[in-house]
């Protein structure tokens, strides 16, 4: 091919240099800039991992309030943000309505577009983290035909978000600390992934110099498809089609077959051929979190548990290292937290968002770095002449 190499999908391409996330996909190792994600899933809080993505260190206590500090101040959305939403068909999806408003902010901050300075470009990173719960929120409410709430900023991170979707104005909501909890962990094991379809499609779209609330939402965008983060909607779909333990092995049988397009949603992974550590952190809370929540017998918990069993001892499976992923669990975990499945993939976004502006920071801060622009193999037409319409047949 002479000066590229021809690599669909970039499996074998690296697109950049980075320091913020390792994975061994054979040892089944994930680590936020060097701290094993066992670690930080069991110790530390979503805003501090948050800030060790983007400033690179674990902040000390001053400096994680600081940071908790700046995330608060910028919790709110302009008000005509909000209208917006009431564009919005009462059945739109989710993430078309995050896709979209996430973009929109772009209209409203004008003073990060000159994203040359460094300054900037943390406002913005604190702008985004901070008002994407909101957003999602607002996402919620819409999508249940209920009033917004607005943002508490006396409560955490997550139990604001948790407020924003379940709060309602003549009832007492209590935020349930396992769930809080729960889903805390799950925003952390979502938070960065190194060079996945969003993130590069956000590092692509950054790398022309676009606003960053553009480029987030383009890593919406990315986010959205089955294959990526909407595997974790697309599980449930599936749980609810296979129905029945006795139905599992027809289904592992219509996976297995080339010719039907099935395949078994939360399973496989480009990176992880050995298992993936997200999955396993996940299988051990979901358990923790519907026994505390009293759903312990939630028959699509029985039927993933026994669909898991049976592929993985199926030598179609294991020859090909397809193990569950971290999708696979954290549908049943939303699922338990009472969020519909339309919505899981709005919770994922939220978790990726602090690695995808960290990616992004380290992308525009990077002396080599150029505009994204991939080559192709042409397999079209040789050279020919325009023919007239009417001489056409
Ligand atoms: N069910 C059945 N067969 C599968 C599956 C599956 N879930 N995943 C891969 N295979 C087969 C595939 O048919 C191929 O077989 P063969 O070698 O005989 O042609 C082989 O395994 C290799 O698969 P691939 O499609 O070449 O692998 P990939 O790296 O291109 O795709 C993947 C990775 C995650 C897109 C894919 O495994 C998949 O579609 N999984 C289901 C969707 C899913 O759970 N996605 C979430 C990914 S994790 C969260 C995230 O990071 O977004």
């Amino acid at each position: 091919l002479g000066y590229f190499t021809y690599d669909p999908g970039y499996s074998t391409s690296g697109s950049c240099q980075s320091d913020i996330t390792y994975i061994d996909g054979d040892q089944g190792v994930l680590l936020y800039r060097g701290y094993p994600i066992e670690q930080l899933a069991e110790h530390a809080s979503f805003l501090e991992v948050a800030r060790l993505l983007i400033h690179g260190d674990l902040p000390n206590k001053n400096e994680l309030e600081a940071f908790d500090q700046a995330i608060t101040h910028h919790t709110m959305v302009n008000e005509s943000l909000r209208i917006f939403f009431n564009g919005f068909h009462y059945n739109a999806h989710p993430m078309a309505m995050l896709t979209g408003v996430v973009g929109s902010l772009s209209a409203f901050y004008h003073d990060t577009i000159d994203i040359t300075d460094p300054e900037n470009r943390l406002l913005s990173a604190h702008r985004i983290i901070a008002k994407m719960p909101t957003i999602a929120g607002a996402a919620f409410k819409h999508m249940v035909g209920e009033p917004f709430v607005h943002p508490l900023n006396r409560l955490s991170y997550t139990g604001n978000l948790l407020n924003m979707l379940f709060a309602r104005p003549s009832e007492d909501y209590e935020i349930n600390p396992v769930a809080e909890r729960a889903l805390d962990q799950l925003l952390i094991l979502h938070a960065d992934h190194e060079q996945n379809a969003s993130t590069s499609t956000v590092r692509l779209a950054g790398s022309t110099g676009t606003n960053p609330f553009a480029a987030i939402s383009s890593g919406c965008a990315a986010l959205w498809g089955p294959a990526h983060g909407g595997a974790n909607e697309a599980v449930l779909r599936m749980l609810s089609e296979i129905g029945t333990v006795e139905a599992v092995p027809k289904y592992i049988e219509k996976a297995k077959d080339k010719n039907d397009p099935f395949r078994l949603m939360g399973f496989g992974h480009r990176v992880y051929k050995n298992y993936d550590p997200r999955a396993t952190i996940i299988r051990k809370t979901c358990h923790e979190v519907l026994d505390e929540l009293g759903v312990g017998n939630d028959p699509q918990l029985e039927l993933a548990i026994r669909l898991e069993e049976i592929a993985l001892a199926d030598d179609y499976f294991v020859e090909r290292k397809l193990y569950p992923n971290v999708d696979f669990y954290s549908g049943i975990i939303y699922r338990a937290l009472g969020i519909p499945k339309e919505f899981f993939t709005v919770l994922f976004a939220i978790g990726r968002t602090p690695g995808w502006i960290a990616q992004w920071m380290e992308m525009l801060s990077d002396p080599e770095q150029r505009i994204g622009r991939p080559r192709q193999l042409y397999t079209g037409a040789a050279r020919r002449d325009y023919v007239p319409l009417h001489r056409r047949g």
